[in-house]
Parts: C-alpha cells; sequence; structure tokens
C-alpha cells in the first residue's frame, strides 16, 4: 500500500554546467511507473532542475528551508512559501550534516517541520544515530527522541503528511552501509513507536533508509518489509546510477 521513493541528496554540489548535465542525463532514464522519484539540488540551481525537468514526473525539493512560512527580513533564509512558488514539493528537515555541522536542534528543526507543512511542503524528516552511540546501544533511543520531537509538539498526525528517513550517521558517505537487518531493525521501531500513537498514520507513512546505497546494495535494503525506499546522496550524482537504485525500488 506504500509507494516505495527514491530520492536524491545531492548536498552542495554541482555548477550551472555539472548540472545541467545531470539533469539531463536524468531526463533519459526509464523509471518505474510505481516509484516516486525526487531530487534534493542546492538551492541556487532548484528553478534550473525544474525547467530542465518538466513533464519528466521527477519531484524537486530543497535540502533546507526557513524557520517561518513566509518570505521576510530573514537574511540568508529561503522560505516554504518561495519554494513551494518555485515548483519544490519536498523538503529535507533535520539531516545529520545540517544538525552537527550547521548545529541546528530539535527546536529550530521543529519550526522548520511546522513551517514546511504550513505551506504544503511535505518534509523528509531525517534521523540517525552516530557511530559512538550505536556502539552504546542507544541507537533506538536516539532516534525514538529525535522523532518524539515532532510528535510531542504536533502530534503524530504531523506524519500523515511527511516521509522520514533514517540515516546512521557513521553510514553517510563512509562506504559503510547498514546491513538490511540493522536498517529493518530500527524502521520496524519507528513505525512501531507511531503505531502505539496511531496505527493508520504508522502504516502509510514512507520511511526511507539512507547511507552508501548504491545500486550494488539497493536491491536487498528495498526488499526489507519497513524500508520503502532510500535517500541517496553520492550515488545520486550520477544519472544511471541513480537510475538503477530507483529501478531497484521498482521491483
Ligand atoms: P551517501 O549516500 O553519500 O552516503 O549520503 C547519504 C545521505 O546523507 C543522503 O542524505
Amino acid at each position: 500500500m506504500r509507494r516505495p521513493m527514491v530520492a536524491g541528496n545531492w548536498k552542495m554540489h554541482g555548477t550551472r554546467a555539472s548540472v545541467a548535465e545531470l539533469t539531463e542525463g536524468l531526463r533519459n532514464l526509464a523509471l518505474p511507473s510505481g516509484v516516486e522519484v525526487a531530487v534534493f539540488p542546492p538551492a541556487l540551481f532548484i528553478n534550473q532542475v525544474i525547467d530542465g525537468l518538466a513533464d519528466k514526473g521527477i519531484i524537486v525539493g530543497a535540502q533546507n528551508s526557513a524557520v517561518q512560512p513566509e518570505q521576510g527580513a530573514l537574511t540568508g533564509e529561503v522560505a516554504p512559501e518561495q519554494l513551494v512558488e518555485a515548483g519544490c514539493k519536498l523538503v529535507l528537515i533535520g539531516h545529520s550534516e545540517r544538525r552537527q555541522i550547521i548545529g541546528e536542534t530539535d527546536q529550530v528543526l521543529n519550526r522548520k517541520f511546522a513551517a514546511a507543512q504550513a505551506k504544503g511542503l511535505k518534509p523528509v524528516l531525517c534521523i540517525g544515530e552516530t557511530l559512538e552511540e550505536r556502539e552504546a546501544g542507544k541507537t533506538l533511543e536516539v532516534v525514538g527522541r529525535q522523532l518524539s520531537s515532532i510528535i510531542e509538539a504536533f502530534g503524530v498526525k504531523a506524519f500523515a503528511n511527511a516521509v522520514i528517513a533514517y540515516e546512521p550517521v557513521w553510514a553517510i558517505g563512509t562506504g559503510l552501509t547498514a546491513t538490511p537487518q540493522q536498517a529493518q531493525d530500527v524502521h520496524a521501531a519507528i513505525r512501531g513507536q507511531l503505531a502505539a500513537e496511531d496505527a493508520e498514520v504508522a502504516a502509510k507513512v514512507q520511511l526511507l533508509y539512507g547511507g552508501s546505497v548504491k545500486a550494488a546494495n539497493a536491491a536487498e535494503l528495498f526488499g526489507m518489509p519497513d524500508i520503502d525506499g532510500g535517500l541517496i546522496g553520492g550515488a545520486s550524482l550520477n544519472a544511471d546510477e541513480f537510475g538503477a537504485i530507483c529501478r531497484a525500488a521498482g521491483n
């Protein structure tokens, strides 16, 4: 009943020329019809990518958005209202690089989550533990706390219009992928935590796995019962590799 989703997070990569090339590669892909495919370019290139992907059916999202829904005096930020006008449908909230390098807290992320939903921009909430936390046996506690932050602020029904991405920090950009069973265990716990509050919301929400996903390991990960697709970093910068990952989600 859940449609798989494969989303490419381009992070802070790209130039006008490389983005044009990647967009052209995406246009030429044969994509499986049952899979929602999305890309998250740097904000500077969102318009270019939306123009380049016209009619392709690939969803475009933003990697970040402001704590307030509307445009205003907030230097350096982009408002959900502006992203929606540009044609964005999704926004990443709480990627570990923003939590760790920029210092975004659960309080700030709650405001971003709500501001996005207020304008109809669907948040993709990113959660995940560090290696230190995993080795201390704290994975479910950390992920549970990141999820609770939203549930306590807005109620579990906020996830009727959101996506969750589980991205263990130790697997991001390292080549270390969680095993399908490790990822499934955390995904089952996430869905269980939501189900304890609302079974319907839990059954419907798409749970993506992220962390060194590539064409060679995607099918095995996506074959797990609670893994509904992936959030892809490095491998999404190559259109053919990304297309192969999308096809793995369609099988
Ligand atoms: P990699 O696929 O490069 O490990 O990155 C994952 C990620 O952070 C996606 O948001």
